[in-house]
């Protein structure tokens, strides 16, 4: 029997199943005006287990609706993490237009014990924009050469090759392989044991180009786990050149997408051409297994608008959230010229505050300062910046529950990344997460909280002084309750 439910921390404008387990976002594709959200999911318990791909869908990407469950396990075992496209010219023969589903198979322990080749590629498709789902018969495409950890392909077509191009995970490193018909593969190369963070497994890799000033760079991101900088799970990338064949970083600069502990196996949505919307899934293998909530366990992160800004010598990846968010602005209000000398309280401003919203704030100066959510069971979630170290920082040490788990309490540094004085921050609340955008999106960090009672108060601290510009709440409504 399950947990006595948990309504207080189901998010609103984030994608969590009804009921049930849920891991990695899964082939994220946008067809005919919708967004295809599949997701790893065990829909007969609230801990991982035997892997599905269950499906939701969206006009908008902030309002979610549940779909029928698209793949279940069969004879050549669970259905582990992948991508899909959409087949346009039918290069597959299952049909024009057809949406196909690359993922890995995870076949049974004993399969693993014998020769370590339980991990391999298979196809799915779909002639019905993701309603029905029929496995190719020909599975797996990609058999494992041996390799313990060889999953989660995301596909893309390759302009430059005029092929479909892989990019997999293969244990320490990433393989990419070419197809002309999804079928077939060929390997191409290998990018990365001897570059980026190494601390765990790369898993559910990513690769896309973007244009900076007129000039195309490839991205790749890769998930790690453990190894992530705050403990756990976490996604680093790479931005350099791939020519079809062979992935080239421009420096070796270690990079990561989030600094939170709850942004992991994020990738990018197939068929949004030049918009590159990420989404990830928030929680961390540390925990995700014992959050406190219940009937469903894990959720997405917000989606986010994906660009490339170069400080100094070196080009970052920038995460915004996606602009759809503004749809579900309520009216709020804006404090202008606010003086932070040690303590402000901004609860008489902001009296009742909202279970979903956005805070903006604005300073020419960045100094020390600290934006404290509170209760009143004196629990505390906590959004800073600490000018000695340089870095952003959430501390949720005293925020809420966290008994569940010895990993979960804790104060998480950010590096800040953006040189100038003047800063912007950008914060996401929902139910049981804080997502901090900082910098146009050059430090991210996203997690989650458990306070026993809502958050109420909301004050602004700084030991140095500080002087906002502006600071703009706007109360979210809530779309998925
Ligand atoms: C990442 C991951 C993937 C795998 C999936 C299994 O969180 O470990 O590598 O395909 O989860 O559910």
């Amino acid at each position: 029997s399950l947990p006595p439910a948990t309504p207080q921390y189901r998010p609103a404008y984030h994608f969590s199943p009804a009921k049930m387990w849920m891991n990695d976002p899964n082939g994220m594709v946008y067809l005919n005006g919708t967004y295809h959200l599949f997701f790893q999911h065990h829909p007969d318990g609230m801990e991982w287990g035997p892997m599905h791909w269950g499906h939701a869908t969206s006009k908008d990407l902030v309002t979610w609706q549940e779909q029928p469950i698209a793949l279940y396990p069969d004879s050549l075992g669970w259905i582990f993490s992948g991508s899909a496209v959409i087949d346009k010219d039918n290069t597959a023969g299952f049909g024009q237009n057809a949406m196909v589903a690359i993922f890995t198979h995870h076949s049974s322990p004993e399969e693993k014990k014998k020769t370590n080749k339980h991990q391999y590629q298979s196809l799915a498709y779909s002639l019905d924009e993701g309603k029905t789902w029929k496995k190719y018969d020909g599975n797996p495409v990609l058999p494992n050469p041996g390799i313990q950890d060889f999953r989660d392909p995301k596909v893309s077509w390759n302009e430059v090759a005029k092929k479909w191009v892989m990019t997999l995970a293969t244990k320490d490193r990433i393989t990419f392989y070419s197809s002309a018909n999804l079928k077939d593969w060929t390997k191409l190369s290998e990018f990365g044991e001897k570059l980026g963070a190494h601390g765990g497994v790369w898993e559910c890799p990513d690769l896309f180009p973007m244009t900076l000033n007129g000039k195309t760079h490839w991205v790749l991101l890769v998930s790690i786990n453990p190894g992530g900088p705050n403990g756990g799970s976490a996604t680093q990338y790479f931005v350099g050149q791939f020519d079809g064949k062979t992935f080239t970083p421009a420096t070796t600069t270690q990079k990561w997408v989030d600094w939170g502990k709850d942004n992991y196996a994020g990738v990018t949505w197939a068929g949004t051409g030049a918009r590159k919307i990420f989404l990830g899934w928030m929680s961390n293998w540390e925990y995700a297994n014992q959050v406190p909530t219940s009937p469903w366990r894990n959720a997405t992160t917000v989606p986010r608008d994906l660009a490339l800004k170069q400080v100094g010598s070196e080009i970052y990846l920038t995460s915004t959230p996606v602009k759809e968010v503004a749809k579900l602005a309520q009216a709020g209000q804006t404090l202008s010229n606010l003086a932070v000398k040690s303590e402000l309280s901004l609860t008489d401003k902001i009296p009742n505050l909202a279970q979903q919203f956005q805070l903006k704030m604005n300073t020419r100066q960045l100094q020390d300062f600290a934006l404290v959510l509170g209760n009143a069971k004196g629990e505390e979630l906590v959004i800073g910046y600490d000018k000695q170290a340089n870095h952003y920082y959430i501390d949720r040490s005293k925020a809420g529950q966290m008994a569940f788990s010895d990993k979960f309490a804790g104060r998480h540094p950010g590096p800040r990344v953006a040189t100038g004085p003047a800063a912007d921050l950008t914060l996401l609340f929902d139910a049981a997460s804080v997502e901090v955008f900082a910098d146009g999106g050059l430090t991210t960090m996203t997690e989650l909280c458990f306070p026993t009672q809502p958050y109420t108060t909301l004050k602004l601290k700084s030991s140095s002084g500080l002087s906002v510009d502006a600071l703009t709440y706007t109360p979210l409504k809530p779309t998925a309750k």
